[in-house]
This record gives C-alpha cells, sequence and structure tokens, in this order.
C-alpha cells in the first residue's frame, strides 16, 4: 500500500511546526502510521547540511552553493526516509519541502523557478506531495510571530524584510501554477482555527485516496 506525502509551507514564522504535531497526534488517534520530518534535515546528513545552511557565520554562501546544499539535504532525505516510508504505506508529514527551495532560493535569491525546478527533478526521484499546505500569512506579521517565540533568527530568518516578501511571492505563484496540490490556510487565525483548515483539507485528501 502506497502512504500519502503532505508537506507543510509558508513563511518563517507562519505556524506551520505546531500544526504539524497536532494533526500528527490527530492521525495517531484515529490509528493511521504516521512519520514526522522536516527540511532542511530529516537524516543525520540532511541535519548537518541544515547547520551548514543555517549557522549566521555563513553569510558569504552564494545563492547557487544554498540551492545545491538544499537539493542535497533533500535527496537523502527522499531516498533513505521519505520513499521507504511511503512504500510502506504510512501518512509522511514534512515541514518544508520543494516548495521551500522554489520560494526561497527561486524567489528570494533571485535564481528562477525554472532553475531551482529543474536541479530538484533529480533530488525528487519521482516523489511529489500528494498535498501541499500553504500557510498564507503577510510575511511581517508571520516574522514578528517567529521572532517572539524562538530565540535567536537563523541565517535565512535574518534576511531583510525585502527578501521575505519575494519569498512570500514565490508561495503565492506556486499556489496559482499547481492549485489541485497547493491548498491555502488562513494563517493569521489562532491555532485552533487554523487546525480546522488543516484537518478539512487533509480529511479531504483521505477521503479521496483511501
Ligand atoms: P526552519 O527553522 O525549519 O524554519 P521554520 O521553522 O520557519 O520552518 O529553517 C528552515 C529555513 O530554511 C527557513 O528559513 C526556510 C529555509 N529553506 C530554504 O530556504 N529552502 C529550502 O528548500 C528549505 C527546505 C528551507
Amino acid at each position: 500500500m502506497e502512504g500519502l506525502f503532505i508537506t507543510f509551507e509558508g513563511p518563517d514564522g507562519a505556524g506551520k511546526s505546531t500544526q504539524v504535531h497536532l494533526i500528527n497526534a490527530y492521525l495517531k488517534d484515529m490509528g493511521y502510521k504516521t512519520l514526522v520530518t522536516r527540511e532542511p534535515g530529516g537524516t543525520p546528513i540532511g541535519e548537518k547540511i541544515r547547520n551548514l545552511l543555517l549557522n549566521c557565520d555563513h553569510s558569504e554562501m552564494s545563492a547557487l552553493t544554498e540551492m545545491y546544499l538544499y537539493a542535497a539535504a533533500r535527496a537523502q532525505h527522499v531516498g533513505q526516509l521519505i520513499k521507504p516510508a511511503l512504500q510502506e504505506g504510512t501518512i509522511v508529514l514534512c515541514d518544508r519541502f520543494v516548495d521551500s527551495s522554489i520560494a526561497y532560493q527561486g524567489f528570494g535569491r533571485g535564481l528562477g523557478m525554472d532553475l531551482v525546478e529543474a536541479v530538484n527533478l533529480f533530488a525528487l526521484q519521482d516523489i511529489e506531495p500528494d498535498l501541499t499546505l500553504f500557510f498564507n500569512i503577510d510575511p511581517e506579521e508571520a516574522l514578528k510571530r517567529g521572532r517572539s517565540r524562538s530565540g535567536s533568527p537563523d541565517r535565512l530568518e535574518s534576511e531583510k524584510l525585502e527578501f521575505h516578501k519575494k519569498v512570500y511571492k514565490g508561495f503565492c505563484v506556486l499556489q496559482e501554477k499547481y492549485p489541485w496540490r497547493v491548498r491555502k490556510i488562513d494563517a493569521s487565525k489562532d491555532v485552533n482555527t487554523v487546525f480546522k483548515q488543516v484537518l478539512e483539507q487533509i480529511e479531504c485528501l483521505l477521503r479521496c485516496k483511501k
């Protein structure tokens, strides 16, 4: 039996991680086998690449290097964790995936959607999310939320607001390009209201696919 691959995307501080954990608990209670993972990361090698990417000391990192490192972490993640889990029938809940590369490196860094999609084609190894939840919130608002929650911002979070606005535009373009896969969640609302929207989308997917 094939599992389901659900990805959570959006600006920094949009509240994705909280919802990933809430929906994971809900699905487990329902008796589903689930796996929670994240990008960059998810595997020991991926977590090492994550440290390279998010380290504020690496301000000289070029946009191309950044794109390839995210793709390298993803290749490892897909091969070692995501593909085997899906083959076992697991519901994989992934905090960020390839759409983040398109939004951050393609739009934020200005490398363009085509280049980032082309490079990631090989990293994806024929895997595509069944559903992507785009946590739609004004990037300025999201950053404020994120900063009040966590400690010091990482290398990407420390970028100027202009960068985050371009990233946000990237997510909107993705939603328009792939509307059947990328669903908008109004992430400006409180945790319970957001959870209801997440649940509605996932239940809809479960009804269609199972
Ligand atoms: P993370 O702490 O996971 O951010 P958040 O908690 O806001 O989701 O850090 C991941 C950062 O890496 C985040 O700023 C988005 C960025 N990123 C990319 O630029 N490209 C990518 O392909 C991925 C997966 C993440």
